[in-house]
């Protein structure tokens, strides 16, 4: 991207380059050959270091909170139909099917929250604050609940063979989404 365009879009020099160093986590994230587990953190990683870089825009940066928030909504829709098709399904395989339900309906309140993001005004200070709020409620869902407690009850409850097919699967299903 030339001076003219970036300018043209609004981005800053540090934007642009956070964003393409984003994009390129996305396919090395996916491509680590590790486990699920290793996967979902990953995502997670970028997940929350784009909802940091949102947060560190100005609002005079529309076309840049725009930009960093469409990725951000195909981040949480890859993430979200993997672990959606794939590794809800199995925690509630093991019995914790109630648990599993809520992991559902968190995300569903996280895709909500994100859809309202696209239809609010960027260029202001409540904008933001609907960043902040989705951002305490995902980094919840994902560090504390998942990360902290159900996933490594999931990864030590099924065998290596389910754990392998949980990769290969939630690799797949995150693939399947088109990259923005
Ligand atoms: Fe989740
Ligand atoms: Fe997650």
């Amino acid at each position: 991207m030339n001076d003219l365009s970036r300018r043209a879009l609004g981005l800053s020099a540090v934007g642009v380059a956070a964003f393409a160093a984003m994009r390129a986590s996305v396919a090395e994230a996916q491509t680590a050959g590790g486990t699920w587990f290793d996967m979902v953190r990953a995502h997670h990683t970028l997940i929350a270091d784009n909802l940091v870089m949102i947060l560190a825009t100005s609002d005079s940066q529309v076309a840049e909170r725009t930009r960093l928030q469409k990725h951000l909504g195909y981040l949480l829709t890859a993430h979200s139909v993997a672990e959606e098709n794939v590794l809800y399904p199995a925690l509630a395989r093991l019995g914790l099917t109630q648990a599993s339900d809520q992991l559902y309906i968190e995300q569903a309140h996280a895709k909500v929250g994100n859809a309202d993001l696209e239809v609010t005004p960027k260029g202001d200070d409540a904008w933001l604050a609907k960043v902040s709020a989705l951002k305490t409620a995902i980094l919840h869902h994902a560090k504390d609940e998942e990360e902290a407690d159900l996933f490594p009850k999931l990864a030590a409850g099924v065998s290596a063979r389910e754990n392998a097919m949980l990769t290969a699967d939630y690799a797949r299903q995150f693939a399947s989404v088109q990259r923005v």
